[in-house]
């Protein structure tokens, strides 16, 4: 489980002496697969060099919140949303009683405030300081707010002293950043995902495509590269940011995306048809813009492979999810879908409801597999696309 691949993590170095090994932090989380960005305190600054830190993580150091520069690379709002997890590393005296009482007075407090990742303190400090009643006490707010403390060692200080205050060893450090994603459920798992609409052109400017964003296909890519997976994408027509850590290829066409799945099925474990695949495309493409006074009066559509269904015909298929956007029937049409499609789950989405489904940031789904049907609460897409991995592992896996 000490998997860290896939994974973002902020070290925060904070003003202790033990600022000296956090260059070895970042090597120990890096041994276990993260990506690891650095921000350094004033005081951590006194103890350790940036540039060590910015050569071991191949990242610039963050340090200052007002650097305009730094705002308009990564400021503190991207790097509090880019983390998975934070861990301050050693964490001194000072920093956790600025934590506890959400000061937000430089750069790494800031962030703290700031983010929705699970955070983690590895104090380090003088054994008497550590042991003062204003520390634990500071300790038990934040271990109450979800802070996990990663406990000091007991033993020979730099100052001299005997006693608990010294920094966990680099390598319990990162190996109790990756306990917190124990939900590395998809670890040594491929999963390729289809997402977005596809692009069937009519003549040079104009097509027939539909309203998919992409949304949901990239909620659940974002659920598959958390939980561990090598996640490949076929994306069509989106309007959301690309997972970044996830292998992409582009197309435009219900074709184009027939072909590119294709060539990448054979070794994955999961596939996921989020895709919004036009069913139909015009029979014949003009090579020149078609003039309004051609007489055109219909257009011939011939009729797209179902990649789906295609994928699940193959004689070593992944286990494969598909989705049902309905408007109606909902539930006797997914079964169909399940039934014809010979998948292993079907999550309906109800397309006629505009406040969730197609476009919308959230979304009501029923996950249906061959065993029985469940619903999963309105709630945001990402939200959705957690719970639908956890199923499918559950199920599957
Ligand atoms: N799908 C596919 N290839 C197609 C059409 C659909 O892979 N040419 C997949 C979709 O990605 C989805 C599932 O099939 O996982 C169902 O898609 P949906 O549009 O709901 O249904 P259709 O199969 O197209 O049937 P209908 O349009 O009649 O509802």
């Amino acid at each position: 489980m000490n998997n860290l691949a896939n994974k973002r993590v902020l070290l925060g170095v904070s003003g202790s002496i033990a600022a000296y090994k956090s260059p070895d932090i970042v090597r120990r989380l890096q041994d276990l697969g993260a990506e690891v960005r650095v921000i350094i305190t004033n005081g951590g600054r006194e103890f350790v060099s940036e540039l060590s830190l910015q050569t071991v993580s191949k990242n610039k150091v963050h340090d200052n919140l007002w650097d305009k520069d730094a705002e308009l690379a990564m400021g503190h709002i991207e790097l509090a949303k880019w983390a998975d997890a934070v861990i301050i590393a050693p964490a001194s005296a000072n920093t956790i009683a600025k934590l506890c009482h959400g000061k937000a007075d430089d750069l790494l407090s800031t962030v703290i405030l700031a983010t929705k990742a699970a955070v983690l303190i590895a104090p380090s400090m003088n054994q008497q300081m550590f042991a003062s009643k204003a520390i634990k006490e500071n300790l038990e707010i934040l271990n109450n707010r979800g802070v996990v403390t990663i406990e000091p060692g007991f033993g020979e200080q730099a100052c001299g002293d005997v006693g608990e205050g010294r920094l966990a060893e680099p390598i319990e450090i990162a190996k109790q950043v990756a306990n917190i994603f124990s939900n590395n459920t998809l670890s040594g798992k491929k999963v390729l995902i289809t997402i977005g609409g596809t692009i069937e052109a009519i003549d040079p400017v104009r097509y027939i495509s539909n309203h998919s964003s992409g949304k949901m296909g990239m909620a659940l890519a974002h659920a598959c590269v958390q939980a561990g997976a090598e996640t490949t994408l076929i994306v069509g027509s989106i309007s959301v940011d690309v997972e970044k850590r996830a292998n992409v290829t582009y197309i435009t066409s219900a074709n184009e995306m027939y072909d590119a799945v294709m060539k990448k099925i054979k070794s994955q474990d999961l596939f996921i048809s989020c895709a919004a695949v036009a069913d139909f495309r015009p029979t014949k493409i003009s090579q020149n813009k078609i003039k309004k006074d051609s007489n055109l009066s219909s257009i011939e559509l011939t009729r797209n492979k179902d990649i789906l269904e295609s994928v699940c015909k193959l004689k070593n298929k992944p286990i494969c999810i598909g989705f049902a956007a309905e408007t109606e029937n909902f539930i006797a049409n997914a079964t169909a879908k399940l039934e014809i499609k010979k998948c292993d789950a079907i999550i309906l989405n109800d397309i006629s409801n505009t406040e969730i489904g197609l476009n919308s940031d959230e979304n009501e789904v029923h996950f249906l597999s061959q065993e029985k049907t469940e619903k999963i609460d309105r709630s945001s897409k990402q939200i959705i696309a957690e719970k639908i991995i956890k199923k499918v592992t559950k199920y599957f896996f």
